[in-house]
Order: structure tokens, then sequence, then C-alpha cells
């Protein structure tokens, strides 16, 4: 067929275990209200010992499937930064669980603009007729890959997934994703990276310490990035497809930061109230914050039928994109 890219199932999952402000208080020196009023974050989920981003991909991924009440999808993307070995990649193993057994299944590697890459990927493998459907997941566990000691990452990264499920479909219909954009600077890669562990260190021989495989992130400039490339994509997606940003009746934003959101809702000089916010529950959860947010507002009534929405991320790499789509009947799971 090829065609559009239609949003037809939509599933979240989050690991029950819960670290709150508190909890961080007790164990570093930090405090609820430097990490509320700077974040907005008041607590987030974690894997247990033991578990890996799969186990939380296939949760999700079973949830989107039921909500679009179909069995079978022809391509599994996983949309991951922190994926279950670094070798081979995790969606094989995440559609084999999912009882999915020799369909096409890659990872995608945008860290937080990972889910909107995997969006966009999903649009190119419907649009040439490789797949007529395909799961797209956004899963990490970051808890598995902060140093300890960082009170910074720890106080704002938490684990989590979520899926959508893309059909081939028409242009003009409600789900139908457009004005998918995507952009990149890999000159300012460090601002947000696990340094060592890859090829660089590696072929220099020298071993690989704890700290080598920790992530780092300079909140500082992120955070002026941040803002500066998701308003700049989202109105790049919304002029491409003709909509004024007024028009527009919920953007949904990667969760880096309630501060972010509100100085991204500030330069498009829109309402903050039109902008998803559920980072005070689960932080930022990487891949999984935008579909996560979605879950959030879909299940709560604040995105309803006939919404005109707006998705835009941003993450290391430095990566960025956006999308824009007519919000569908949907029932989330
Ligand atoms: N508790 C208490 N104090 C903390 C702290 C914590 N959890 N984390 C950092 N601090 C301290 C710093 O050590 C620093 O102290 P100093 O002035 O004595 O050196 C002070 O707070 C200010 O640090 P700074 O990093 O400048 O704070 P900030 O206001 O920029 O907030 C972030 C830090 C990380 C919350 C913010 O920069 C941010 O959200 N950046 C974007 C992060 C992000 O979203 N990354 C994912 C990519 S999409």
């Amino acid at each position: 067929m090829g065609g559009a890219a239609v949003l037809a199932g939509l599933g979240a999952w989050l690991p029950p275990d819960v670290v709150t402000n508190a909890d961080l208080a007790a164990v570093l020196d930090t405090d609820d209200e430097w990490i509320r009023t700077r974040t907005g974050i008041r607590q987030r989920h974690i894997v247990a010992p033991g578990a890996a981003t799969s186990d939380l991909a296939v949760q999700a991924g079973v949830r989107a499937l039921k909500s679009a009440g179909q069995e079978h999808v022809d391509a599994v993307i996983v949309a991951t930064s922190t994926p279950d070995r670094p070798c081979p990649a995790t969606a094989p193993e995440v559609a084999s669980r999912l009882g999915l057994r020799g369909v096409a299944a890659f990872d995608v590697g945008a860290v937080c603009t990972g889910f909107v890459y995997g969006l966009a990927t999903a649009a190119g493998l419907l649009a040439a007729d490789v797949a007529g459907s395909v799961l797209v997941i956004g899963a990490d566990t970051f808890s598995t890959i902060l140093d300890p000691r960082d009170r910074t990452t720890r106080a704002v990264f938490g684990d989590g997934a979520g899926a959508v499920l893309l059909k081939s479909g028409a242009f003009g219909e409600a789900g139908a994703l457009r004005g998918l954009t995507l952009g990149s600077d890999g000159s300012r890669g460090e601002l947000i990276e696990i340094p060592g562990g890859g090829s660089r260190q590696r072929s220099t021989g020298r071993p690989v310490t704890d700290e080598d495989l920790y992530f780092t992130m300079q909140g500082r400039a992120v955070f002026s990035e941040a803002v500066r490339r998701m308003a700049a994509s989202v109105r790049e997606s919304a002029e491409r497809i003709g909509w004024r940003l007024a028009d527009i009746d919920r953007f949904v934003p990667h969760q880096a930061n309630a501060r972010i959101t509100a100085a991204l809702a500030e330069r498009l000089d829109v309402p903050v109230d039109t902008f998803a916010s559920n980072i005070d529950r689960v932080g930022n959860t990487v891949a999984a914050s935008i579909p996560l947010a979605l879950a959030d507002d879909a299940a709560s009534g604040r995105l309803r039928a006939g919404d005109r929405v707006l998705l835009t991320g941003f993450g290391g790499g430095l990566t960025w994109g956006s999308v824009a789509l007519t919000w569908p009947e949907l029932t989330v799971a």
C-alpha cells in the first residue's frame, strides 16, 4: 500500500519501584525543595535489580498491541540508549518475547529524541511498503547508568517505557503523522554522553573503569540548547503543514525539566497549560518520555479525539525533532 503512518495504538509501562526526592535526600547532598523548584520532579520510577530495558519495552509493547486490537505487526523499533547489552540490539528480543518471531526488529539511538526518530523511521518503512504496521517503543533504564554519587543526574532521570502502533493509511485521516522534522548537531555531542566503553576508548587498549561508563551531562548548556532547538523544531513542523501555533490544542514536549517546558512555552508565546506535563511523577524518562506523557494525557481526557497535537523532542547527539497529528479515537492500554 504505502502512505501515511497512522497512530492506531498506545500503551505505557512504569516499573513499580518509586524513588521520592526524600529518598534521594537520605543518601545524597540534596533536598526536596531544590529538586522540585529546579526541575519540577517529585518522584521517579526505577527498575528492580536484575531488570533490563527489554522488560519494560515488552510491557509497553503488549499494551500498545492491545490498544490497537492487534496481535501482529511487521516491524518492531526500540528507541533506547540503555540497551540490554551493547550488542545485539534490544528490539529482536522484544519482538520475540511479544510473539513476533521473524519480523524486522532494530534499535534507534537518539537519546531523548529517540521516540521521534523512531516514529520517523517507522513512517519511512510504511511509506516504502516495507511494513503495513510497526510497533515503536521508547524504553530506557537510565537508573542503571547513573553515577550513584551524582546528585544532579540522579534527581533528573527515571525509568519507563511507552509504545505506539502505527499503521499504513491516508494523510487526511485522524492519527496520520504529518510535518515530521528531524535535526542534529554532532559538534556538541559531549554535552550528553557516556564517555567510555565504545570503540574510541577500547581501541586505546586502556581498561574501562566504572567512571567511563557513567552517563554525564552539562546541565546548563543542555537547558538552553533544548529550549532553542525545540522551539525552532516546533515552528518548522507547524509551518510545514500550515498550522498556526495558536490553533494547536496540545503540545507534548520531551519531559526534560518543567522549567525547560515553561521556557519553551514562553519562547513560542503559547500558554504553558497547553503543554503536557507528567515530569513531577516520572522525571526524565529519555526515549519513553513522550509516549508516557501522551498516555497520561490520553488516559486523563486532556487529549481528545480531534485535538491538534504537536510532539517535540530534544536530546543527546545533539538531536531534535517534532511531529504533528490530529488525535484519533483511541483507548490507551
Ligand atoms: N541538589 C542540590 N543542589 C544541586 C543538585 C541537587 N540535586 N544538583 C546540582 N546542584 C547544585 C550544583 O552543584 C550547583 O552548585 P554550585 O553553584 O555550588 O556549583 C547549583 O546546584 C547550580 O547548578 P546548575 O547545574 O547550574 O543548576 P541548574 O539550575 O542549571 O539546574 C539541571 C541543573 C540539571 C536541573 C538543569 O540544568 C537541567 O535541567 N538541564 C537540562 C537537563 C536535561 O534535561 N537533560 C536531558 C537532556 S534532554
